[in-house]
């Protein structure tokens, strides 16, 4: 613990001096109260008081201040003078024959200290404290001069000023808190704060508010800008006061923790005090708090950079980004300026260049999904010890894979299913006219819909949620929604009434920073198609997702109905209260639609994410119903969490063997194949309403029954597609309307579900297969394969 805080430690704690005398107000007919009479002033309640409260560590100083009477450690919520600049024994109170409230320092001569100039026309007027801990003398009131604490139902205005005791930050304007020293502000909050009360909420303007983790129960409360910098409502449970609410999460992100050219680093599971300023490589301890060179700066034209992952400096002259998308451009530009001292890039493409010449506030957080490069001499030996970022990469973006077209079948036979369809080659047209038009739509309300989702995007990565606040989200975890293989779902609501699904993981492996890391790369993942992932909590050994929560539960209630399938497998995000029988019957534009959709994030994921990730565990489990049934994926990113041995075993455990590709089994590389795969199963599901490994009208006995193959074997050899229809929507099959729909689904899953990874298509490509914009070759008949034991 540093002393800084040792010192803050000492100054909350203290044991509540003794009074022997109560006021229940103070007027011009009493005597000059001085610090040694003991007295003290009480609010009817008996909850507050206000007097000469001694000082800690030198009992004949003092500061008149107001504090709550029986909770054992005093606790001062206002005070009259500067507690840093305290008042001698024999400083007094009074009020003077013309009305005036006086506190000075010596005798009843000097300055008067107290704030606002107090005064009364009338001799009648009283010093009171109300119930609410207001101190009020005639028009005067101490709620109009906060110093580090409002309490509930004390108004905040745009005038309201706290300033920490410390005298080293303050909240302004009722939304920003500004480091004093540079006059520069570190946290804002979305809109102006007015108003909190016993309950716990904050009220903000244009009715936003913000509630703390124990909103709801009527206790002691109070806002207080801590000597550390961060603004945070306690409340009073039984013995202590605990912190349920903090205006900042990131305890680094304050300026002025750590001193020039360091890095706050801080493990937010442990609490804010426990933090570290450390020197980047190439410096060294100046003081406790800042960092200096070894090597000076002499030469800017010998000069190199060190990446530091996930480190963010600012206080520089100019903080906007060049917008140069480039790396190299960026580096070049700080090469050639020779006051820059680093420069921070963003790999996101969006051209994040920061350029600095002051090494200020430097913090590490995977929050900032950045990398800072830190010019030191040519000469310098070390190495960057903050990675992360780099080697993340390196370790998702395997190669990306190129795919070769579908092999040619020379002697590939005319017999197509069109053939069915040849009488209606008239009517075809038309309903190929619907299609384009449908898939024109289509197109247009998914590309609006992503751009919308992106202009939503949070600033500074996923929120980090502590586990106090989803704890009061998900009401104590009582609402299971769904049990999955990452762990149980609950659903939520979070202060700002959006409704959640939180997700506790259960055998995640890796370190805090690494799960956040991880978490960050997850949350950049923006699709219309992926459920969004909004925040986390890593707390304590905790691993908890926030996610968007999707309203219409997970596709296989939807494909596999009731007594069809005995629901042996607990459904993903699925609000048990809804009634299996009562879900409609998707039509084909919407399987289309969802298939579409699927294959599209699928295709996202392998292809335009930066990172490169693979599901491994696609099925109708988790893909999830949104309103107007657009499908999003759930559990994407996952995967990375664990080690490949562990999801072999996890997902043969969880019985989805049909959609493992074979190279689950024999021990091939994984590769993005995989997924294309499990995709080839679920779009034959999909058409097929069956159960992959539900055998239906057969004959063939379970050992060789193999889905994807009898599914071929009825449609391109015995040319009957609508054998392998949902049975529920086969009569609403319109040749006409949906035969290229189908036509295009059956073979697009023909194809992924080739044996052979390298004879199906990428995911991309699958995609594109679906939409109509490439040819489909006729497909090869899917060997069998069985899933062996072990
Ligand atoms: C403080 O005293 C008042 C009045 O006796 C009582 O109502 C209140 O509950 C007490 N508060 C605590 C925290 O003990
Ligand atoms: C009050 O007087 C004492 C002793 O003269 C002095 O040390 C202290 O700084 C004074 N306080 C203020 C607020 O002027
Ligand atoms: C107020 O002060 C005046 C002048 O000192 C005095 O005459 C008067 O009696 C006082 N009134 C009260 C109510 O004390
Ligand atoms: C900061 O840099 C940007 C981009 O080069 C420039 O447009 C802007 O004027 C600069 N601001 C200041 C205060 O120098
Ligand atoms: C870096 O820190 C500055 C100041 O705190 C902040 O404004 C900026 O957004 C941060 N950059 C990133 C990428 O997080
Ligand atoms: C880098 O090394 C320094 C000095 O050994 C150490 O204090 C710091 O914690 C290390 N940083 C990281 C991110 O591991």
């Amino acid at each position: 613990m540093s002393p800084f805080f040792l010192f803050f430690f000492l100054l909350s704690n203290f044991p509540p001096p003794s009074f022997s005398q109560n006021l229940s107000s103070f007027s011009s007919s009493d005597s000059t109260w001085t610090p040694t009479q003991n007295k003290q002033l009480l609010s009817p309640n008996s909850l507050f008081a206000a007097g000469f409260q001694p000082d800690p560590t030198f009992p004949n100083r003092f500061t008149f201040s107001i504090w709550y009477l029986n909770i054992s450690q005093t606790t001062v919520v206002w005070s009259a003078n500067d507690p840093n600049h305290p008042l001698s024994s024999t400083a007094s109170l009074l009020i003077s024959a013309t009305g005036q409230l006086r506190l000075v320092n010596d005798s009843t001569s000097g300055s008067n200290l107290w704030p606002g100039t107090p005064s009364s026309n009338t001799n009648a007027s009283k010093l009171v404290l109300q119930d609410n801990g207001n101190l009020v003398y005639d028009k005067w009131e101490s709620f109009d001069f906060p110093t580090d604490t409002i309490l509930p139902n004390q108004t905040i205005t745009a005038d309201t000023k706290l300033v920490s005791r410390n005298g080293k930050f303050s909240f302004l304007n009722a939304s920003v808190l500004v480091f004093l020293s540079l006059n520069d502000s570190y946290w804002s909050s979305d809109y102006a704060i007015q108003v909190l009360d016993e309950e716990g909420k904050l009220e903000k303007v244009n009715q936003a508010t913000a509630f703390s983790a124990d909103f709801g129960e009527t206790r002691l409360r109070r806002l207080k800008l801590d000597d550390d910098g961060n603004l945070r409502i306690y409340s009073f449970d039984q013995s202590q006061w605990t912190t349920v609410w903090q205006a900042v999460q990131e305890f680094c992100t304050i300026h002025g923790v750590c001193g020039e050219n360091a890095i706050c680093l801080n493990d937010a599971a442990a609490g804010s005090d426990n933090f570290s300023c450390v020197c980047p490589p190439g410096f060294k301890n100046s003081s406790s708090q800042s960092c200096e060179r070894k090597i000076q700066l002499e030469n800017p034209g010998n000069t190199k950079f060190l990446p530091l992952d996930y480190v963010n400096f600012s206080g520089g002259s100019n903080q906007t980004s060049l917008k140069i998308a480039n790396f190299s451009l960026c580096e070049s530009t700080c090469r050639q300026n020779p006051k820059c001292l680093g420069f921070g890039f963003k790999y996101d493409g969006k051209g994040y260049c920061v350029i600095q010449d002051k090494l200020l506030n430097g913090y590490w957080s995977p929050g900032t999904e950045m990398t800072f490069f830190l010019r030191v001499d040519k000469s310098e030996s070390e190495v960057s010890n903050f990675t992360g970022m780099t080697s993340l990469l390196e370790t998702t973006c395997p190669v990306k894979i190129t795919l070769p077209p579908p092999p040619k079948d020379s002697n590939s036979t005319t017999r197509n299913i069109i053939i069915v369809c040849t009488l209606f080659a008239a009517e075809l047209i038309s309903g190929a006219l619907f299609f384009w038009a449908f898939l024109k739509r289509y197109i247009k309300y998914r590309d609006m819909a992503r751009t919308l989702g992106l202009e939503l995007l949070p600033a500074g990565g996923p929120k980090r949620f502590t586990y106090a606040e989803l704890n009061a989200a998900t009401n104590g975890f009582s609402n299971l929604i769904g049990k999955g293989g990452f762990g149980d779902v609950y659903k939520g609501q979070l202060p700002d009434h959006r409704v959640v699904a939180v997700k506790r993981l259960s055998h995640v492996t890796g370190g805090d920073a690494q799960f956040w890391a991880e978490v960050t790369i997850i949350a950049r993942m923006h699709h219309l198609n992926l459920v969004r992932l909004w925040g986390f909590c890593a707390e304590k050994g905790q691993r908890i997702l926030v996610y968007e929560y999707v309203p219409n539960g997970s596709l296989d209630k939807y494909l596999f109905r009731v007594g069809q399938i005995e629901s042996s497998k607990p459904g993903m995000e699925l609000d048990p209260s809804v009634d299996d029988q009562e879900k409609p019957i998707l039509d084909w534009n919407i399987r289309y639609r969802i298939a579409l959709g699927v294959a599209r994030a699928i295709a996202y994921l392998h292809e335009e994410c930066l990172e490169w990730v693979l599901h491994c565990d696609i099925k109708p489990e988790n893909i999830l119903l949104g309103d107007d049934f657009c499908p999003k994926i759930s559990d994407f990113g996952l995967a990375k969490l664990r080690k490949k041995e562990h999801m072999v075993s996890m997902s043969r455990i969880r019985g989805t063997r049909g959609y493992m590709a074979p190279e689950w089994v024999k021990s091939d590389p994984i590769t993005p194949k995989a997924d294309v795969y499990s995709f080839g199963m679920v779009l034959l599901e999909i058409v097929s309403g069956t159960r992959n490994y539900e055998m239906r009208g057969s004959k063939i006995n379970s050992e060789e029954w193999y889905f994807p193959m009898w599914a071929f074997e009825k449609v391109f050899k015995e040319m009957k597609v609508e054998d392998i229809l949902d049975r529920h929507i086969k009569n609403s099959y319109d040749c006409r309307m949906h035969f290229d729909m189908v036509d295009r689904m059956v073979k697009t899953a023909m194809w992924c579900l080739q044996d052979r990874p390298e004879n199906r298509p990428s995911m991309g490509k699958a995609a594109k297969m679906l939409e109509g914009t490439v040819e489909i070759m006729e497909p090869k008949k899917p060997t069998i394969f069985f899933l062996e034991e072990e």
